[in-house]
């Protein structure tokens, strides 16, 4: 695999990338509410990117191989929604989850993340779902440092969505980013510890696991008769997915988060157990 670390110049302009898209996630939150539709949650984020940031919004336009063009400036995935919904005109009702997923692009990096929204009041199995998937996220952060490898982190996600009764979808992945929005390595969110690529400092991906609270397993969302979206993925059971993403540095000790601004929810109770300082909620 060919995976450049970044240079201390390249970081730099990572980490405001970074900030960046998590700032647009702040920006959003007060705006989640029941009777807004996620096409003006897009509208305002595209122009808080465009005209606050002076940033670029990943997504609009984006066109991997095989699909079509991305139409948006950000995902919005719906309760059974896995990943890459696209806003519509639906008003987000009492007891939904959404998980809305932002990638900015200042001065050519890109900052990548994404966070749960609990719109009203929300089941206990709803809230439960968002709750164990971020800490799910976490287990795999926590294991980021250099000599540590791939497969440690995707096994640490596995096991802690398994042992609460949730599935992990395996056919997206956490990806390698900078000045390409995906690149090189893969980051799975299950395996076996001790395989897979070995983390060096200077490396910069995602951790982004799906969790289903059913089944695993994932279908294309083709509604009625209507030609399908070329992106909408839903769970094939119907089932509620929760998804939460973090852009990530491996530094000479561990890792750095680079999605981090003022308004990320605090790390769990385990993260600060196992040593980690949060920069944004010091107590002192
Ligand atoms: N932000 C998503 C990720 O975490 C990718 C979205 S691509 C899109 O990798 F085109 F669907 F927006
Ligand atoms: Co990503
Ligand atoms: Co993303």
């Amino acid at each position: 695999m060919t995976i450049t670390p970044k240079t201390a110049e390249d970081i730099e302009g990572m980490r405001l990338a970074g900030r960046l898209a998590s700032e647009v996630l702040d920006y959003l939150t007060p705006f989640v509410k029941p009777g807004v539709t996620t096409r003006e949650i897009d509208k305002l984020a595209h122009d808080y990117m465009v005209d606050v940031q002076q940033g670029v919004p990943a997504t609009l336009g984006y066109q991997p191989p095989g699909y079509p063009a991305y139409p948006a400036s950000l995902c919005t995935s719906l309760n059974d929604v896995v990943c890459h919904g696209i806003p519509d005109d639906r008003p987000l009702k009492d007891g939904d989850i959404v998980n809305i997923d932002v990638t900015v692009i200042k001065n050519g990096w890109h900052g990548d993340n994404s966070r749960m929204f609990l719109v009203g009041n929300t089941s206990i199995a709803a809230r439960r779902l968002c709750a164990v998937t971020f800490e799910a996220m976490w287990k795999g952060i926590l294991k980021v440092k250099p000599g540590a490898r791939l497969g440690d982190i995707g096994h640490a996600i596995q096991m802690y969505a398994e042992h609460n009764g949730f599935s992990v979808v395996r056919e997206f992945c956490g990806h390698g980013v900078g000045a390409k929005f995906h690149e090189e390595p893969q980051v799975l969110h299950y395996g076996r510890p001790g395989t897979l690529e070995t983390l060096v400092p200077g490396m910069t991906f995602t951790i982004e696991p799906m969790i289903n609270a059913g089944r695993r397993d994932i279908k294309e969302d083709r509604k009625g008769n209507r030609p399908y979206d070329g992106w909408t993925i839903v769970t094939r059971d119907r089932s509620l997915s929760a998804q939460w993403e973090h852009t990530l540095l491996v530094t000479e000790t561990g890792f750095e988060i680079l999605t981090l601004s003022a308004g990320s929810p605090p790390p769990p109770p385990f993260a600060l157990d196992a040593g980690y300082v949060c920069p944004v909620h010091t107590t002192a």
